[in-house]
């Protein structure tokens, strides 16, 4: 099974929605009030090559057909409500033998807040296509859909989840970045070297449901602020009790709650399209 992804929590500004359209609407109607043909032209061509990605263009014509759409890359992403993933989503469309197919009609649907910059294309020459997505207003967890047609017109649908952080599950995050991931996640990044590996005893991540959601959210208040003994668990657990507030260890369970993965019983709603 993969994991959710731990990602860096600040949202980069990747290509999200289509600044040259709006600028360029102005520009124009500018430009036919003071004469500017020039101006209107750029105008024309920005726009032009923006609303290729705009919800309302066109859906393009396939010039094939796949049997199956696999997901690339960009699959169980976590990201503060509102916000873009941090990463695109990339899906494939592949032939019968798994090989890539080209000019296949790709479309991404999920719930009415959620957007894709690229909402239908058609497959590139590696036979993918790729969106960034922005998650809708409500935390919890949102489905994704990709799907193409094979050569008898059947559906063929890839789901992708990704899970949007409210408030206090944000805030939960940016206290696991700042005192819990270097013990419990193994894997190094730029900024945090992990420390995992010297540990004797192991911790988990917090996205591995299987442990997490067998602790109750008293367990957890405990070895959170007591440290492992609490649980007759490894003192290489520390007591955050004195570092921590009682809202900051609420926010740190809210967190782990929303993040694990399968989902706790109090992960919250899930949007899919409908
Ligand atoms: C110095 C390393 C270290 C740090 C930092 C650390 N932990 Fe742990 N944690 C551990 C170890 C080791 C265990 C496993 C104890 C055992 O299984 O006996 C553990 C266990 C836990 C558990 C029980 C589930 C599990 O993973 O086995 C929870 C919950 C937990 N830690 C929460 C936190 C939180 C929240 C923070 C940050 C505020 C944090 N930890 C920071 C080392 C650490």
């Amino acid at each position: 099974m993969t994991r959710y992804r731990y990602m860096p929590t600040h949202v980069g500004t990747a290509a999200h929605g289509c600044p040259a359209e709006r600028s360029s609407a102005i520009a124009s109607r500018r430009a036919r009030s003071v004469f500017l043909p020039a101006v209107a032209v750029l105008a024309t061509i920005l726009a032009t090559s923006c609303s290729q990605q705009s919800a309302s263009a066109p859906v393009p014509k396939p010039t094939a057909f796949g049997a199956a759409i696999v997901e690339s890359s960009g699959g169980k992403q976590i990201a503060q409500t509102g916000s873009l993933l941090p990463q695109p989503v990339v899906v494939q469309v592949n032939d019968k033998q798994g090989a890539a197919v080209a000019g296949a009609l790709v479309e991404f649907a999920a719930a009415p807040s959620v957007t894709f910059d690229s909402p239908n294309a058609l497959t590139d020459s590696s036979g993918q296509v790729t969106s960034n997505v922005s998650l809708g207003g409500m935390a919890g967890r949102y489905q994704l859909s990709a799907s193409t047609f094979d050569k008898s017109h059947k559906k063929v649908e890839l789901k992708i989840e990704a899970i949007a952080l409210g408030y206090q599950q944000t805030l939960g995050r940016h206290l696991n970045d700042q005192y819990c991931e270097r013990c419990h996640n193994p894997e190094s990044t730029v900024e945090r070297v992990s420390n995992y590996d010297n540990l004797e005893v192991k911790p988990h991540p917090f996205t591995e449901g299987d442990t997490l959601n067998k602790l109750s959210d008293a367990d957890l208040a405990a070895i959170i602020s007591h440290g492992g003994s609490a649980l007759n668990k490894s003192a290489l657990m520390p007591a955050w009790g004195n570092t921590l507030s009682k809202s900051d260890v609420q926010a740190l369970i809210s967190y782990i709650r929303a993040v694990s993965d399968p989902p706790s019983r109090s992960a919250g709603p899930v949007y899919a399209k409908h």
